[in-house]
This record gives structure tokens, C-alpha cells and sequence, in this order.
């Protein structure tokens, strides 16, 4: 049974590292084409992930858009888009986001939380379609929830931010794969960064590995292969 699954982080930021500014509209940092290359991605994968600010901020429905590729998938005999996937400590994640509302019932909406809020957050989510709440024994570190993801069968897991989520699965060397999108302006008056401070595996002395540079329209796409830790060292036993 795999620790984890394959883990590929994505996000999208100015050129000077923002992935959202303070205005309330979403900030657009891409353009259809690399729209459409992330929906590809979304669906080749077994699962979406998301932190619980970007639910509340953004409110994604994270479905396959493409009816063809949702077409594929369920002719693979799957659900016509990849498991949701997010995590929250206080519990505050609505009914009505479009993370519990949004797609068809079997599409899996997986909320890891702690034992302590599991109990009022099944309560109000109890019977949505496709939602289950789950705390892992070993808490919600995010190498116990990706322990928990392959023991449901999720294979590859897309994570599409926020901040701290990125920042937590590159400081704890979970990711397999980052995928970069540099947008050719820059954000003025701050906002979120696409990483926090951390202290990060990747170094001078351990860099991740070049694998891809491409060019969609104006926005470069930058693609990581990152090393891992050993299995050992990520298990949530
Ligand atoms: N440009 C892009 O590609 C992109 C993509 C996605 C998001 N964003 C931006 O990213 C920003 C949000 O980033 P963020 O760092 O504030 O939020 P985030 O990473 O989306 O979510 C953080 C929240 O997730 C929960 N969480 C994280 N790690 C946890 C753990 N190990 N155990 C339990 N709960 C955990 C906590 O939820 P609770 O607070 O509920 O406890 C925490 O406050 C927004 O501005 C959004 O627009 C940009």
C-alpha cells in the first residue's frame, strides 16, 4: 500500500510571488489556455485539494469544466471529476460553498478536520451528497491526510493552494511535482504569497529539477520535479 500518493502542487502568481491581491474581486492571474491546461490536470487526477481559506475566500467548485474530459473519465469507468479534497482546524466550512454544493453526488467531498470539530461540522454536512468528514488518529498533519488519501485508492492528488497548504507540502517534502505559472505583471500593495516563510528542503545544496518551461500566450509555465522524502519519513504512523 503506497505511503502517499503522487503529490503535484499548482499555482498561479505575479511576477513578484503574489497569488491573490487585497481587493475583493479574484484576481486573474492566467489566461483560458492555461485554464484549460489545469482542467487537463484536474482531470487526470484521482483527487483536488484545497485549504479551507481558499473554500472560504475563493469559493472554487474544483469540477472538471470540458464535458469532453468529463465524457473520458466517466467512459473510464470513473467520476466525472477527481474527489474534493480540503482541510480545516476551525471547522468553519459552509453548506453552501460551492466545495459541498457544486457537482454530481458521486464526486467525494473528503473534509479532514480534527476529532474535536468532527462532530458539529457531520452535523451540519451530515447527508449533502458526497460529503464525509473524516480525523485521521494520527490529526490532520497533512502527511497523515495524504495516508489516509491512498488508502482510498487517490493515486494523484492536485493541490491548488492556498498559501499555507503549499508552503506545508513543499517545507515537509511531500510533493512530487510544482507547477509554476508566472503571470507578466506584478501585484502592487501586497496580498497572499504563493509560499510562507519555512524552512524548505530545497536549497542550494538540494535544488528541485527543471523539467518543463512553457510558454501559454503571455503566462510561462514553469515545471518542477521535486525529491521527496523516503517513505519512512512521511508515514503518519
Ligand atoms: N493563484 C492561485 O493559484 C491560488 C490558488 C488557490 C488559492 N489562492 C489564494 O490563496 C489564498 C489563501 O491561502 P491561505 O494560506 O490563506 O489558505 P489555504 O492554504 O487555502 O487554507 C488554509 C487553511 O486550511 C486549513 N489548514 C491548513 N493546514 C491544515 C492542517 N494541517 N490541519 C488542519 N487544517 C489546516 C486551516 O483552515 P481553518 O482556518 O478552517 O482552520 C487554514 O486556515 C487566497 O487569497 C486565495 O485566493 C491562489
Amino acid at each position: 500500500m503506497p505511503v502517499k500518493p503522487k503529490v503535484v502542487l499548482s499555482c498561479a502568481a505575479s511576477f513578484n510571488g503574489y497569488i491573490d491581491d487585497r481587493r475583493p474581486e479574484r484576481l486573474i492571474l492566467s489566461n483560458d489556455s492555461d485554464f484549460r491546461r489545469v482542467d487537463g490536470e484536474r482531470a487526470a487526477s484521482d483527487a483536488i485539494m484545497v485549504g479551507a481559506n481558499t473554500v472560504r475566500l475563493d469559493n472554487p467548485r474544483l469540477l472538471v469544466r470540458s464535458p469532453e474530459l468529463r465524457e473520458e473519465r466517466l467512459r473510464a469507468g470513473k467520476p466525472s471529476s477527481p474527489a474534493k479534497v480540503t482541510v480545516t482546524a476551525s471547522g468553519n466550512l459552509s453548506p453552501g460553498s460551492a466545495f459541498i454544493t457544486q457537482g454530481d453526488a458521486d464526486v467525494a467531498r473528503l473534509v479532514y478536520c480534527p476529532a474535536g470539530v468532527a462532530p458539529r461540522l457531520r452535523s451540519q454536512l451530515q447527508g449533502l451528497p458526497g460529503v464525509e468528514v473524516i480525523s485521521p488518529r494520527q490529526g490532520t498533519g497533512l502527511a497523515a491526510v495524504l495516508a489516509d488519501l491512498a488508502e482510498r485508492g487517490v493515486g494523484r492528488l492536485f493541490v491548488e493552494g492556498g498559501t499555507s497548504i503549499i508552503t506545508q507540502m513543499l517545507a515537509q517534502g511531500l510533493a512530487d511535482e510544482l507547477h509554476y505559472a508566472i503571470a507578466p505583471f506584478f501585484v502592487s500593495g501586497g496580498g497572499a504569497r504563493a509560499v510562507d516563510e519555512a524552512s524548505f528542503p530545497f536549497d542550494q545544496d538540494h535544488q528541485m529539477t527543471l523539467v518543463e518551461i512553457r510558454p501559454i500566450g503571455n503566462v510561462a509555465l514553469l515545471r518542477y520535479e521535486l525529491p521527496t522524502k523516503e517513505p519512512a519519513r512521511v508515514s503518519a504512523a
